[in-house]
């Protein structure tokens, strides 16, 4: 477990990297959280500082999802092994790595909306979920990408893309043979994307919810 935990304080601190509030102080001065709907992530970047912050942004947070995943596979062996000095059971690495990974995975999506920089205040995770959904399992990322790009070419509306893809997720998780670490980081993953969605989902149900282009998502 000591071990693992070294996947948790890693995946948190490479999900807090506070890319959009970096973008907005360094490029123009503000703090992005006074603007728009409040969020760090791209679609509000996109929205306050155009479009290409908002692709960088983008990129850094999906790689900041995928960071987190690979750099655990990467280290945990190394860490188990200068911990206890002996090199672990090919098999029981193979399982407690799968823990470590979901654990890391949790805790970039926590560290991306509730940053330790940001006085626990963010994203709201749905980059970085896809970034580790391809670490994972690419046929899950790839899926629920296209779900994503379907929904906002029919209804341009980010957040409700963002809220179908993270269901396609989950259902494509449950449908593939997959490790159960991994399906635990998908179902509960998902499910922290969509509740932090709330705001969205109630401007959704009143017709509020701004679509691209328009600029008037005032909640936080
Ligand atoms: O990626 C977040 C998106 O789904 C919604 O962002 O700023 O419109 O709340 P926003």
């Amino acid at each position: 477990w000591a071990a693992s935990l070294f996947g948790l304080a890693i995946g948190y601190l490479i999900g807090s990297t506070p890319t959009g509030y970096l973008a907005g102080k360094l490029l123009i001065g503000i703090d992005i959280r006074d603007h728009g709907s409040g969020s760090t992530g791209a679609t509000n970047v996109l929205r306050t500082l155009g479009k290409w912050p908002a692709s960088a942004v983008l990129l850094v947070d999906v790689l900041k999802g995928a960071g987190a995943i690979l750099f655990t596979r990467w280290f945990y062996p190394w860490i188990h092994r200068s911990l206890y000095d002996m090199p672990p059971a090919a098999l029981d690495l193979q399982a407690w790595l799968h823990w470590a990974v979901c654990l890391a995975g949790l805790a970039a999506l926590l560290g991306h909306s509730r940053s330790i920089w940001l006085n626990f205040k963010g994203g709201k995770s749905v980059a970085t979920g896809l970034g580790l959904l391809l670490a994972i399992s690419w046929p899950v990322g790839l899926g629920a990408l296209a779900v994503f790009g379907v929904v906002l070419a029919i209804f341009r509306i980010v957040s409700l893309g963002s809220i179908l893809a993270a269901l396609t997720a989950i259902a494509l998780i449950c449908s593939l043979e997959q490790p159960l670490p991994y399906r635990l980081l998908v179902i509960s993953g998902g499910a922290y994307v969509i509740i932090r969605h709330r705001a969205n989902i109630q401007r959704l149900l009143s017709g509020m919810e701004p679509r691209l282009g328009q600029n008037s998502a005032e909640s936080k």
